[in-house]
């Protein structure tokens, strides 16, 4: 790709896109740099009447004017200067600020498979360090090209104009630099991908490690951890070295070449009579200069290039996390507050991640105000299942209706206000406890209302002994809190929703039984008049359920009450006999002693 090409390849063209809103900043950077770069040109050129007429012709009114005129000269350069850094700063920073807020905005909005498929290390280096990669090519590769170009035609002029066969024989070294930048860049560009992949994976370790500290001291993954960080970053060291070295290594070859060609033209010149007659001393100093000068940019320009493809590398994976289509939300429909019969009409569904299916033909209806319960061994799909509802993920075949109403043509944010979730991961925020119950939609609700939420999750007593009470950070994922703390804080939130639908995913299950008790009544309290879903190990909730599913290898196997299922003997009372009756032993131990 030559140069040419390379500004006007399509990546490059829609970067331009981010720059054409700045377009009078951008071309007052251009501006400045080329004045800049002009005056460096002209004041070589200033360097032939310094030495003829200052030195040899003695010409007085030259001298003690000169000393104004430099000093007049570089008032204007730094002025330039300032002009050309201060512009194309602005608007490359503008570029990275607009690029990371357009990479944000589309990672709040992608399906759930995209989290599955990238790792969280990938996504930062890319929000973090891609975008200044971008953002240099886009405004630090013009201006050093303009820069350049400008100086290079500058002092060609100048050199033209003193002497032009010696800048003949100069210019046939044009070709051969030429060839090596072209060589160069193909490197450079497959370089630069690898060490942003390096990079990416460093990111990948360290945050595992941070995250899973415990398990990395419990059981003493300090050294297998360090070894896999070393490996990575020595990685990257050895990707960034290639860097530098395909970087200086062209570079000082152009040099090389200029150089070569600059030793030949002093030979001709002192030696060739033919060519040293027709210049003075003064001409001959003043190109000799300006070849030496015309080097600074000559490299500069195949630099140039070096960030054009690092910025290329880094805008393509930029582009391909803003090209990535979001959450299918084509629904019309808005509902003020549904009923809430649920009903799942032969779906199936299987992840991305792996072709196997993971829900097989699964239909059932709920009707408004029931609770049903999902029951099976772990694995068996039941979160799946449950994620479907809010459109999580998108079943592969067969339809979901809330409302006898395909769940398709709600829109995304009215379907999500039906639904109320706990789930078995709980995820809190870098905030206040206030801030976390009462997070996002639910952020006008007020303290007292809060409260009511925290008493019916049992959660007062705990928040009124924290430092700040509602008020208390609670660190990155409620790092200070219990894991128990953690569920009431979760179960709160979702009671302020009060959303007409209510899914529970093992909600209870990080809290020791006496706690669970009491949240057990506060669920109880919930779930009347709310179609609740229920994911539960633990007897009474299953108990006391409408209906139970009951799961094995996503699949519904039986659907009936805890009686009657029981009555059947089949799948469901050998789960309860090996699993159920296992767990809450303990608790019935401690029942029996109480
Ligand atoms: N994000 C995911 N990507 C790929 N496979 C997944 C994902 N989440 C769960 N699975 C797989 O789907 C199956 C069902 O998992 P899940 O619904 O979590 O079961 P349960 O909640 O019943 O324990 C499991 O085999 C699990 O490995
Ligand atoms: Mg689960």
């Amino acid at each position: 790709m030559s140069f040419a090409q390379k500004f006007t390849s399509p990546v490059y063209r829609r970067l331009f896109k981010y720059v054409w809103p700045r377009k009078y900043q951008f071309f007052l950077g251009i501006l400045g740099g080329a004045i800049y770069s002009g005056i460096d040109a002209y004041f070589t050129h200033l360097m032939k009447p310094i030495l003829d007429k200052g030195f040899i012709d003695k010409d007085q009114t030259f001298i003690k004017f000169m000393p104004f005129v430099i000093v007049g000269i570089f008032i204007v350069r730094g002025f330039a200067n300032f002009m050309g850094n201060y512009f194309m700063s602005r608007v490359g920073r503008n570029i990275v600020m607009d690029l990371r807020n357009a990479m944000f905005a589309k990672l709040i909005h992608v399906p759930s498979q995209f989290f599955d498929q990238n790792t969280t290390g990938q996504l930062l280096s890319k929000i973090i360090y891609n975008v200044d990669q971008v953002a240099d090519a886009a405004t630090n590769a013009i201006t050093i090209a303009v820069q350049s170009i400008v100086l290079i035609m500058g002092l060609l002029v100048v050199m033209f104009f003193i002497n032009w066969r010696l800048t003949l024989i100069y210019l046939v070294a044009l070709p051969l630099i030429m060839v090596i930048v072209r060589y160069s860049s193909k490197r450079m560009r497959r370089v630069s991908m690898r060490v942003q992949n390096a990079l990416g994976v460093v990111g990948d370790i360290s945050e595992e490690a941070i995250e899973g500290f415990r398990e990395v001291r419990m059981f003493g993954g300090e050294t297998e951890e360090n070894k896999k960080f070393a490996a990575a970053t020595r990685n990257n060291l050895n990707q960034a070295m290639k860097v530098v070295v395909s970087k200086s290594i062209s570079s000082s070859f152009v040099q090389l070449v200029g150089a070569v060609v600059l030793a030949y033209t002093i030979y001709l010149a002192t030696s060739n009579h033919l060519v040293s007659n027709t210049i003075t001393p003064g001409g001959f100093v003043a190109l000799l200069v300006a070849m030496v000068m015309l080097l600074k940019p000559l490299k500069d320009f195949t630099n140039v290039n070096n960030i054009i493809q690092q910025g290329l590398a880094g805008a393509e994976s930029v582009f391909e996390l803003l090209d990535k289509p979001i959450e299918l939300d084509a629904g019309k429909e808005v509902i003020a507050r549904v009923k809430g019969s649920i009903e799942f009409r032969a779906v199936s569904f299987s992840y991305q991640t792996s072709q196997r299916p993971v829900l097989k033909n699964i239909s059932f209806t709920i009707k408004p105000g029931e609770t049903v319960a999902l029951v099976g061994r772990s694995g068996s799909g039941k979160s799946s299942l449950i994620s479907l509802l809010p459109r999580f993920y998108e079943p592969e075949t067969g339809t979901i209706l809330i409302d006898n109403i395909d769940i398709k043509q709600l829109t995304l944010t009215n379907l999500r206000d039906q639904i109320a979730l706990v789930s078995q991961r709980v995820v809190l925020f870098n905030d206040s406890v206030a801030k976390n119950i009462a997070y996002g939609s639910l952020n006008d609700r007020s303290e007292s209302e809060i409260w009511d939420a925290v008493d019916k999750a049992h959660a007062r007593e705990f928040i009124e002994r924290l430092p700040q009470g509602l008020h208390t950070i609670i660190g990155e994922n409620g790092i200070t809190l219990s894991g128990g703390q953690r569920q009431r804080l979760a179960i709160a939130r979702a009671i302020l929703k009060n959303a007409p639908i209510l899914i529970l995913d093992e909600a209870t299950s990080s809290l020791d039984s006496h706690a669970e008790r009491y949240i057990q009544a506060a669920l109880e309290d919930l779930i009347v008049n709310r179609t609740t879903l229920v994911i539960a190990h633990r007897l009474s909730t299953i108990e006391n359920a409408d209906k139970i599913l009951v799961m094995d290898q996503g699949e519904i196997v039986e659907v009936g009450t805890h009686q009657e299922l029981l009555a059947k003997g089949a799948y469901y009372s050998e789960l309860y006999q090996s699993q159920f009756y296992k767990e809450n032993s303990g608790d019935n131990l401690a029942e029996a002693i109480l």
